[in-house]
């Protein structure tokens, strides 16, 4: 477990950081919840363990559908390539049924040409022999030709189908869902069904009709014989069916912990200056080894589940030999069968043997897909609460009215017991107007603003934009007349230009270079490729005030009619922010804008104020105004101006520090 989780489970802005909480501090992952309800909000932060015995009530639950009723869900995915796996099948049986028939012929060259030595006759049977296993040959070539790219689309489609879903999904969701069990979903999961359609499916219907073949040939060869071998080999299907059973419970659990893996390496990656100036890496490791302990212990489990069917499998076929060769020994003495059908006999039951020892392997790949099929639709029925509706109304002439009409609002895992975080927000925003909200930390500010963009939706009243409820709006339109900049400064590892004009990709040049100039982010031009630098994860690394200028200048260059800044301007140092101010000033005189303020230079931007209080805004007025009247808003104001004073500090000792080390290396430098 990291140091100190802080209250909320994600970062703001929505994503998690180093420092955040360890994956089993994370509300319930509701991959386990089939029930197509949301997952329960109130349950108990669980440990690894509850995730993994929800893990068990789920596999129970799913029972009821059998294993190939689960997996034929992939099929509208799977549809187009059906004709190829078709044709692979048929293919392989071909080969198989080449395969059977030599035994055949070698039967037949025992019983004729060696009996009666006759060498002139033996060129035939050769011949054949050769012949039929050419055959086999190229057959086996033609399934692997057929399948191979059938297998690779269907990934393809359904990891597309995925993505599209996961980008479709609220944020409520992603909130939820630590980002590891989506990752192994999307890669190592969907790698499991293409396999398993490349060849699981094929050889596992292919193998089961080769051995039902093979049991009519040996029981016409000598009826003795067959039901000997058949009777046999009951206990290997009798063991199949609980291996299924026992098997399906251990993947599903290793592939969960996988899962979980991969988040805590998404994790420790993602905050790894966070761990590593706190000095917190041996303990992260020692988690990550724990945990990586766990999947290890299910993944012995599960190898010795499967060397248990092996067992059975290679045994019970060496001791049906044995007694096979009893009998036939005996039946042969006594002139019941020939030596020509004692050898087809044991010729057919060698090439049966692939084939029934494939089984164990083959069943064990089809429940692992079934659990990878189930951890698929788990994220594809996710029930998704913002969508678009059935008829969208559409505004014309867009004027930017935002009004918040007795809006409540709760995060869905916050306990029963507490009031509704917004709990009647009454709040219009006038065209052009720009409204500030100011509030104390963790007061709900980011929150209102995530609903005007419907991040998440109201759980009560009503959020309108010039008149029309957002929610009748596409969300599409409503993304268009709407930008946000969000605390956390995103940037995607695309060049700055694309990053900027990620909401209005038309934009002209000269629109771009309006909306870098207005948010003071002309270190853009002095980049190593200008506008084209790569930057955010895999590119170049920005400072955060130089994240949060692009951030800004992303919003102004949608040109909304509505803009919200969710406290715009923290990163800067105080003379960027005035330049950055007086360029806001000249943006926001023609849009209506939401600031939230975290310092009191930005509250001078606004027409007017809003206090939130309680879940409620409680005053709403000139700077000037509150402040002589609204006791709150002048505490709230004072402990802004104390967080600035600090943050001033903070930077004048960085840069203090920064002179210090500065003059020690050219001491150094000299001193060399
Ligand atoms: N995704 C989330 N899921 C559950 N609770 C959340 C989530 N995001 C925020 N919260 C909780 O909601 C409350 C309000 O958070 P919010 O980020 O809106 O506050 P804020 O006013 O913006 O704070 P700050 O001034 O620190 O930015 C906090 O108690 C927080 O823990
Ligand atoms: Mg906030």
């Amino acid at each position: 477990m990291l140091p100190a989780a802080p209250s909320s489970p994600r970062s703001r802005g929505g994503r998690r950081t180093g420092a955040g909480p360890h994956i089993t501090d994370i509300p319930p992952t509701p991959q386990l919840d089939l029930s197509g309800t949301p997952p329960n909000a109130a349950v108990p932060t669980p440990s690894l363990g509850t995730h993994v015995s929800s893990g068990r009530q789920q596999q129970k639950q799913d029972k009821r559908q059998s294993t190939l009723a689960s997996i034929a869900r992939i099929y509208p995915y799977a549809k187009k390539a059906m004709p190829r796996i078709y044709l692979g099948m048929v293919s392989a049986m071909i080969a198989a049924i080449v395969a059977l028939m030599i035994p055949q012929v070698l039967g037949a060259l025992v019983d004729g040409p060696l009996k009666s030595g006759d060498a002139g006759q033996i060129w035939w049977p050769v011949a054949t022999v050769l012949g039929l296993g050419v055959v086999e040959a190229v057959m086996i070539w033609f399934r692997r030709w057929f399948v191979l790219e059938p297998g690779t689309r269907v990934e393809a489609r359904m990891r597309n189908a995925l993505y599209n879903r996961l980008q479709d999904l609220p944020v409520a969701f992603h909130d939820r869902w630590p980002s590891g069990q989506l990752l192994s979903r999307a890669i190592s999961d969907l790698g499991l069904i293409r396999r398993w359609i490349s060849f699981g499916i094929l050889l596992l219907v292919v193998n089961v009709l080769t051995i039902l073949v093979g049991f009519v040939l040996l029981v016409r060869i000598n009826w003795v014989l067959g039901v000997a071998f058949m009777v046999c080999s009951i206990p290997l299907w009798i063991y199949g069916y609980f291996f299924e059973n026992k098997y399906s419970v251990v993947a599903r659990r290793s592939q969960d912990q996988a899962g979980d893996l991969a988040t805590a390496v998404e994790e420790a990656v993602h905050g790894i200056r966070v761990l590593k100036a706190f000095g917190r890496g041996q303990f992260a490791l020692k988690n990550f080894a724990s945990q990586a302990e766990d999947l290890r212990g299910t993944e012995i489990e599960k190898a010795k589940t499967i060397a248990n069917i092996w067992l059975w499998l290679l045994l019970v076929p060496d001791v049906t030999f044995a007694l096979c060769l009893l009998v036939g020994v005996w039946l042969a003495s006594g002139g019941n069968i020939t030596v020509g059908e004692l050898v087809t006999f044991f010729a057919t039951a060698t090439v049966l043997r692939w084939p029934v020892e494939s089984i164990g392997f083959l069943l064990s790949m089809t429940v692992d897909t079934r659990t990878a099929v189930d951890r698929f639709f788990e994220v594809m029925d996710a029930p998704n609460t913002i969508v678009d509706p059935e008829h969208p109304q559409t505004i014309e002439k867009p004027e930017g009215r935002l009004v918040f009409e007795n809006a409540h609002f709760r995060y869905q895992d916050s306990p029963a017991q507490y009031p509704d975080l917004l709990d009647g927000i009454d709040l219009a925003l006038e065209p052009g107007e720009t409204m500030a909200i100011v509030g104390l930390t963790g007061s709900g500010k980011s929150t209102l603003t995530a609903l005007a963009s419907r991040l998440y939706d109201v759980t009560g009243g009503a959020i309108t934009l010039d008149g029309v409820d957002i929610r009748q709006l596409s969300r599409e339109e409503l993304h268009g007349h709407l930008a946000v900049a969000f605390e956390d400064a995103t940037l995607f590892s695309a060049s700055v230009r694309d990053n900027v004009l990620l909401g209005r990709p038309e934009s002209t040049d000269a629109e771009l270079a309006e909306a870098l100039d207005i948010a003071q982010a002309g270190f853009v031009y002095d980049l190593p490729q200008g506008l084209d630098t790569k930057v955010g994860e895999e590119g170049l690394s920005l400072s955060g005030g130089q994240r949060q200028r692009l951030a800004l200048a992303r919003a102004v260059a949608a040109k909304p009619s509505i803009l919200v800044l969710d406290d715009p301007l923290s990163a800067l140092d105080v003379d960027t922010e005035a330049l950055v101010e007086a360029a806001l000033r000249r943006v926001l005189a023609a849009t209506t804008a939401l600031i939230v303020a975290h310092r009191p230079s930005t509250v001078m931007l606004a027409d007017r104020v809003a206090l939130l209080e309680g879940g409620r805004i409680t005053a709403v007025g000139k700077h000037s105004d509150l402040l002589a009247t609204s006791d709150h808003y002048r505490f709230v104001i004072s402990s802004l101006e104390d967080e600035e004073k600090r943050e001033e500090q903070e930077r004048d000792d960085d840069r203090r520090d920064d002179d210090e080390r500065d003059e020690q290396d050219e001491l150094k430098g000299a001193s060399v």
